[in-house]
């Protein structure tokens, strides 16, 4: 939360090279730093936070595009149906972090079910969205909210269903 609030200290202050949030995310980080130090304004949404699902398909883009140029993981991918998958994430970030539309893809189970995809994976999975956020200019608690959100659907993920589970 400090990290938020610095930003914006550092951007309205003036500060040159200072490696601050892009001008599509600056407001949202304003707007959570005004929640912050205003009891009286409820908390927003994470999907509020983050930008609304606008920024949110941005960033689904943002970090397939780390993932699938990760040589331990693009393997997973090599028959997926990449603009599917990138729209079905889209609907499932944007829900997961409490905005209005809901999922319409397969269960995260079955789509998982027999893959092989362990811990680890997982991790380097959610690394990259962290990355990702950060890239976006979020970082404390705001980013790990959001990892933590998504990474909540880590039991439907690893070990489903495979015989090398
Ligand atoms: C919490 C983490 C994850 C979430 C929330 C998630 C979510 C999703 C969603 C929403 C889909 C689309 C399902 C559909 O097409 O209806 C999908 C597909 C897929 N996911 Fe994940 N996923 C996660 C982690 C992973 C990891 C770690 C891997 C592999 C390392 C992986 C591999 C795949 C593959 C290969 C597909 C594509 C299936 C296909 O279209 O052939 N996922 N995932």
């Amino acid at each position: 939360m400090v990290d938020e609030i610095g930003w914006y200290r550092n951007r309205s202050g003036g500060g040159s090279g200072h490696k601050g949030p892009s001008t599509l995310v600056a407001g949202p980080v304003r707007r959570l730093a005004a929640d912050m130090t205003d009891a009286s304004n409820p908390p927003e949404s994470l999907f509020d936070q983050i930008g609304g699902q606008d920024a949110i398909d941005e960033m689904v883009d943002q970090f397939y595009e780390r993932v699938l140029a990760d040589p331990e993981l693009s393997p997973f991918f090599a028959s997926a149906d990449r603009t599917r998958l990138i729209r079905m994430q889209q609907e499932f970030f944007g829900a997961a972090l409490g905005g209005p539309t809901g999922y319409s893809g397969t269960s995260l189970r079955d789509a998982h079910a027999g893959r092989g995809i362990g811990a680890a994976d997982l991790a380097r999975f959610t690394g990259h969205l962290l990355d990702t956020l950060q890239q976006r200019g979020f970082s404390g608690d705001a980013a790990d909210q959001v990892v933590s959100r998504i990474a909540m659907a880590g039991d439907d993920i690893v070990g489903g269903g495979g015989e090398d589970g």
